[in-house]
């Protein structure tokens, strides 16, 4: 939960509501309003009139089966992925640009439908013939470039099973999801550009693989060149081009059942090892393509940019699926916000490329937002950014500041914000305004998507009245839910249906207005969202722990200006291992190398901002840490209640502590 005192009900409706306007409702894709109504009154027809827009190779012949808590979503229908998302394009606009990508170095590449038809068949029969075929998991360890999408789409054409591991993940994170889904093949390149440097993918695999006995071959793609050599291990090693050469961009597109796996993607749990998040054929795809086609509004004229990275489900849902599957034009970049394509830092690397290659939608995160905000508005202000429409947000609470800045300062005033909430389980969009139909309110997500019933509820799971501070939960299935936690149904039903009998419980906290506005909470779990990303504190606490000088480690989320919230560990040092309270220096020492282990371990995004040496930790009487008191220290306020503390003393000598230690 947010940390801020609560607003009253007349508190949010004092806050600024933006109608929209005449122009863009009379060439929206949403429709009008009926389609709530419509919707609400036979949520399976509503998702059926979206799938029968896909193309099929045999028909379902029944909309939904709901065994809570496992559905299955068009029944004996079987389709392809990669034939929504390419073939179907082909005959009516195979040559409209499918994908436009800029490299951080200033190098551009442009795909059309057709041409990305020709190369993801290319890959598929690359895949083939290293005997990847249905069934088969494939870890796909790649930067942002459009073989990352060729890849993903590759593997559906033949029925693998794709799971993408983000391309700042450490070996570590790269072995354990990799081994869970026993992936046969491991998809990488040499390496990529960020900020002016290198990123040695290839190393980090090639640090990964000994450990991962199930994974055959390593398929690199040249992504740096000769310049950058990387080792090829014989036997095992391919690159990419020899592979594609080979082949010829025919390929017969697997049938898949609509409730086949389609992909696996590895989120943070509260505590233990990371949730492979199932998706399926079917109803993952009417989904994207659903939320996609009203929430981003695209037409064939629009060049839409989410900057998302193709390893979150932000990037599988609304880089790769939902767009291709609406034949829309995707751009897709390479590096870093704040480097030009001259090799020099900057400020305005995004608002460059908008208006060179005229793009329309933009859907980002806050955390780039509140960065921007930071580094001035002069910035957007030198460039034109009149071809922008429509604006999105997603991945944590947009606060109002951010929101108001990223309508004058981005969209001009002019252009309709979608603040989408959803999550990895839920595959698409859940709640969002629909542009041109739906007032915004800043800070507010609105309303659920047509067909999502969503609802907040007290701790016993009753619906509460407007305007009151609860959890957040959904109602009924949707298609693109996800189907299981990969080899762990028990974990499934355990983490998302077990809190509230029959209700999907997220595990945000929310408030509902008395307009039937969402405000969206942050989690009521433990785990933290740093610049958007879902980080677990017990899974940063584990890690401190293998560090030989930790006894002990509690992390929790501190409220970050840009980031939202960032990792603060505190941390018991072993007798042997603690340097004199005196010695400051030893002190430093020991907490920068802290930091460098939890970023090594885990991937920089997990890098402690603070980590604070103590000698206890706050705990109850039961033995569990009480969190909440040190956010409250971390977060310099007065002590919170402390009645179930074992031993009040604790409390004051972290604080002493902590004040010493403060940067
Ligand atoms: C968690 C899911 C959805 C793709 C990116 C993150 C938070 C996401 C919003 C939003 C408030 C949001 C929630 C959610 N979240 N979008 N618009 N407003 N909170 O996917 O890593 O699975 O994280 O992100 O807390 O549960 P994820």
């Amino acid at each position: 939960m947010t940390t801020e005192p609560p607003k009253t009900g007349a508190e949010w409706q004092a806050e600024q509501s933006f109608p929209p306007s005449e122009a863009f409702r009379a060439q929206a894709n949403a429709p009008d309003h009926d389609i709530y109504a419509r919707a609400a009154a036979n949520p399976e027809a509503f998702w059926e009139g979206f799938a029968r827009e896909l193309e099929w190779f045999t028909p379902w012949t029944q909309a939904l089966e709901w065994n809570p808590p496992h559905a299955k979503w068009f029944l004996g229908g079987s389709l392809n992925v990669s034939v929504n998302c390419l073939d179907r394009h082909l005959a009516v606009h195979g040559d409209r640009r499918a994908i436009v990508w800029e490299g951080e170095p200033g190098d551009t590449r442009v795909y059309t439908y057709r041409q990305l038809h020709a190369e993801v068949c290319r890959f598929a029969n690359v895949l083939r013939r290293m005997g990847i075929g249905r069934g088969d998991c494939v870890s796909i360890y790649m930067p942002m470039v459009p073989e990352a999408a060729i890849a993903m789409l590759a593997c559906t054409r033949i029925g693998a099973i794709h799971s993408v591991v983000f391309g700042g993940f450490s070996t570590e994170a790269l072995q354990e999801r990799t081994n869970d889904c026993r992936a046969r093949l491991m998809i990488t390149a040499d390496g990529y550009w960020r900020r002016g440097s290198v990123v040695p993918l290839k190393q980090v695999a090639d640090a990964a693989l000994p450990q991962c006995p199930s994974v055959e071959k390593l398929v690199v793609l040249q992504r740096l060149g000769e310049k950058h050599p990387v080792e090829m291990l014989a036997g095992r090693d391919c690159w990419w081009h020899d592979l594609m050469a080979a082949e010829t961009d025919v390929c017969a597109p697997e049938h898949m059942d609509s409730e086949d796996p389609l992909y696996i993607l590895y989120t943070s749990g509260s505590t233990g090892k990371p949730k492979g998040i199932l998706h399926t054929t079917g109803g993952y795809l009417t989904g994207v393509y659903a939320t996609t086609r009203l929430v981003f509004d695209l037409k064939p004229s629009d060049l839409y940019w989410c900057t998302a990275d193709i390893g979150w489900v932000t990037g599988h849902s609304y880089v790769v699926y939902g767009p291709l599957a609406n034949g829309a034009s995707v751009f897709m970049y390479e590096g870093s916000p704040d480097w030009s394509k001259e090799g020099k830092p900057c400020r305005d690397r995004f608002w460059d490329m908008i208006e060179r290659y005229k793009i329309t939608i933009l859907y980002t995160a806050p955390t780039l937002i509140r960065a921007c905000m930071k580094w001035g508005e002069e910035h957007p202000a030198a460039h034109n950014l009149t071809s922008l429409r429509l604006l999105g947000s997603v991945g944590e609470p947009i606060n109002p500041e951010a929101w108001l800045w990223y309508h004058r300062h981005i969209g001009g005033e002019r252009c309709p914000i979608v603040d989408t909430w959803w999550q990895t389980e839920t595959g698409a969009i859940m709640i969002t305004p629909l542009p041109g139909l739906v007032s915004t309110r800043p800070g507010s997500a609105t309303r659920p998507f047509p067909g999502i019933v969503a609802d907040v509820v007290d701790e016993n799971g009753k619906s509460l009245p407007p305007d009151h501070k609860g959890i957040l939960v959904i109602r009924k299935p949707w298609p693109s839910m996800l189907r299981t936690l990969w080899g762990d149904d028990h974990r499934y039903q355990q983490v998302y249906w077990s809190k509230f009998q029959g209700l999907y419980f997220p595990g945000d906290g929310a408030l509902r207005d008395q307009e039937g506005n969402f405000w969206l909470l942050g989690r009521v779990d433990d785990i933290m969202l740093v610049a958007g990303h879902n980080i677990s504190t017990m899974e940063m606490e584990s890690t401190l722990i293998e560090h030989p000088a930790v006894a002990e480690a509690a992390v929790i989320g501190k409220s970050h200006e840009i980031k939202g919230q960032t990792p603060v560990a505190f941390v018991i040092v072993k007798e042997q291992s603690a340097p004199l309270p005196s010695d400051h220096d030893a002190i430093h020492k020991l907490g920068a190398e802290l930091k460098e282990f939890v970023s090594h371990r885990l991937g920089a995004i997990c890098r402690p901002e603070e980590v604070i040496l103590t000698a206890d930790l706050p705990k109850t009487r039961s033995g569990k840490i009480m969190r909440r008191l040190l956010r409250d220290i971390a977060e310099g306020r007065v002590m919170g209640d402390t009645t179930t503390l074992a031993d009040p003393a604790v409390v004051a000598g972290i604080r002493e502590k902590y004040g010493n230690e403060e940067d």
